[in-house]
């Protein structure tokens, strides 16, 4: 079911688990997540970027989205949500089209703009009750890449953070604490800052760059109330990788379903995998019959 993503958030607090926002490319990814949500009885956050609403098309995407969580993941929790949108327009498109949250990522900018940006975005958003994600010290990376080690992965300093919450009033709040965009050796949490970031902003905290981090790192870092967990090259690996191999295998295969349905199932296991580190996994409760 499509639900506002302040009611799953409310609820992962209360049971002290994250919640995974999953970047959908296509009709299969969204299958995907929507199939891992049924399977592992968790909510979930299918998140698009402005690259895959360009790929897809506005309205094509949020039909999709919805239809797929009414008619396939229709007791479990699903909201929708843009992620890394860098303009108020591309943001503004997206709350029109009924989505519950929408990321501006304005940390591109000098602070000072990165709020005005921000705070125009939240004014405009909470009118039509949307949640608003910002953003404060850049993500680097390459999504989808596996690439041994990144240099320099910028860290957030802790009193932009408390400020950006502060005069922004945005309702979650993402900062760069050690991860990447992308699959690579040397990403890390920084515990500490994350600490301090929750104890001092007390507002939901999104993890990016989640594909690739240590799992140890992830539970310390959910004890300490992450909240939200961005995965994005993980399904982008399981899509790609599979597609290949089975392209590989059945050369003459001219029926692109035969191609395409493992790809569904690859996306699933790699869903349902995160969902069960998050502890997400076994959280909706689903009754027998409501299924048949
Ligand atoms: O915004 C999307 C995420 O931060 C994805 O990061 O590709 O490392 O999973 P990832
Ligand atoms: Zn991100």
């Amino acid at each position: 079911m499509l639900v506002h993503i302040k009611d799953i958030i409310r609820e992962s607090q209360e049971g002290g688990y994250a919640v995974g926002a999953f970047n959908v490319h296509n009709l299969e990814s969204v299958l995907g997540v929507a199939q891992a949500a049924v399977r592992a009885k968790s909510p979930a956050i299918i998140q698009v970027s402005s690259g895959a609403i360009k790929y897809m098309g506005i309205k094509p995407i949020t039909h999709i989205v919805s239809t797929v969580a009414k008619n396939i993941a229709t007791f479990v929790p699903i909201a929708l949500h843009l992620d890394h949108g860098k303009t108020f327009d591309a943001v503004f498109e997206c709350i029109k089209s009924g989505f519950s949250s929408v990321h501006i990522d304005a940390s591109y900018l000098p602070l000072d703009e990165n709020i005005s940006l921000t705070k125009s975005v939240v004014e405009t958003a909470h009118r039509q009750g949307v949640w608003v994600q910002g953003e404060v010290g850049s993500m680097i990376g390459g999504h989808g890449k596996i690439s041994g080690e990144i240099k320099n992965i910028p860290i957030a300093k802790l009193e932009d953070v408390v400020r950006f919450v502060k005069e922004t009033g945005v309702d979650t709040i993402a900062a760069a604490i050690g991860t990447a965009h992308g699959v690579y050796d040397n990403e890390d949490i920084l515990i500490d800052l994350l600490r301090d970031i929750k104890r001092k902003t007390k507002i939901p905290f999104v993890l990016h760059g989640g594909s690739g981090v240590n799992p140890d790192k992830i539970r310390a870092a959910i004890k300490e109330g992450v909240d939200i967990i961005n995965i994005g090259s993980d399904i982008k690996i399981a899509f790609t990788s599979t597609l290949k191999k089975i392209c590989a295998e059945n050369p003459d295969e001219t029926d692109p379903r035969n191609l395409l349905s493992p790809t569904i199932k690859a996306v699933e296991d790699a869903v349902v995998k995160q969902m069960e580190l998050f502890g997400s996994a076994g959280r909706v409760n689903i009754d027998e019959n409501m299924q048949t």
